[in-house]
């Protein structure tokens, strides 16, 4: 029985032909050939299982939203802890690991929080006038209230580690890096189909006493996680009309 054309794959498989067409009766050669034959094949697919890791971390970037609106379910202690894990791969100017996190569970501290919450937002409403002060108090800017699991997130911008090494010229990359940080946890949490808020609306120094965190902690917000009543491509500002998003989100200038 004749065997046919051979199936071909991958677009490397030329180099697999030109290796065939050079194969001797030498038993070395043979066996050499045969070696970068399967070379090729494995590099091969690396490449396509790369472009497989691509798109899914692409679709992981487009479904990563930020979670206001969260379902009661309890989050398995075990996932909270996989996402603060991803702290430990996060940049940081010098290495600095400047981030610390307060875990809040106090129903007492909750409550405070959510408080001076809704005092700064009534403040930030009363910054806005006509139909964008309307649209303002109709958005939900917090999941304070639903989240079943809460940090504050600070930075220790005097934290030794890392000898101050890129922090001396621009002191707030130790806050960036928080940031950065803050962002490890986010794309964690959607990995596992756990929404993520960051809120920022608050009176900073009520903040910082009602935690007594250390002076040299810098404030940087709290985080809201647990499971989200919807998943969205758009985010919730652009839905509700506050902000559209940018094509392309940053301005690039070329000089
Ligand atoms: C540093 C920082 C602070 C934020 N603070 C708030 C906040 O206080 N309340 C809120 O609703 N969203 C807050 N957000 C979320 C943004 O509104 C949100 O990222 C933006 O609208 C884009 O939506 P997306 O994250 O779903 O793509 C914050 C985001 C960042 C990065």
């Amino acid at each position: 029985m004749s065997k046919g054309p051979k199936r071909r794959k991958y677009p490397t498989d030329i180099i697999i032909d030109t290796v065939e067409l050079m194969s001797s009766s030498d038993q070395t050669k043979e066996k050499l050939e045969s070696n970068m034959k399967n070379e090729i094949i494995h590099l091969a697919s690396q490449q396509d299982s790369k472009k497989d890791f691509i798109r899914q971390f692409h679709e992981l970037l487009r479904l990563r939203r930020d979670v206001r609106r969260f379902k009661s379910r309890q989050v398995p202690e075990n996932l909270i802890q996989e996402i603060i894990s991803a702290i430990e791969l996060a940049p940081s100017v010098g290495l600095s690991e400047p981030t610390r996190l307060i875990r809040i569970q106090t129903k007492e501290i909750k409550y405070d929080i959510i408080t001076n919450f809704e005092m700064e937002n009534s403040r930030a409403l009363a910054g806005y006038t006509g139909s964008k002060a309307q649209k303002y108090a109709d958005l939900k800017l917090s999941g304070l209230k639903e989240a079943p699991v809460q940090f504050a997130v600070y930075c220790d911008v005097e934290t030794e580690q890392g000898f101050g090494l890129g922090a001396r010229t621009i002191p707030e990359t130790k806050a960036y890096s928080t940031a950065c940080a803050v962002m490890l946890m986010w794309l964690s949490a959607s990995a596992r189909n756990l929404g993520m808020g960051w809120v920022s609306i608050f009176n900073v120094e009520e903040m910082n006493q009602l935690l007594q965190v250390d002076p040299a902690w810098k404030f940087m917000g709290c985080l809201c996680i647990g499971w989200p009543e919807e998943q969205h491509l758009d985010p919730e500002l652009q839905r509700y009309g506050w902000q559209e998003r940018r094509p392309g989100g940053a301005i690039v200038i070329t000089k």
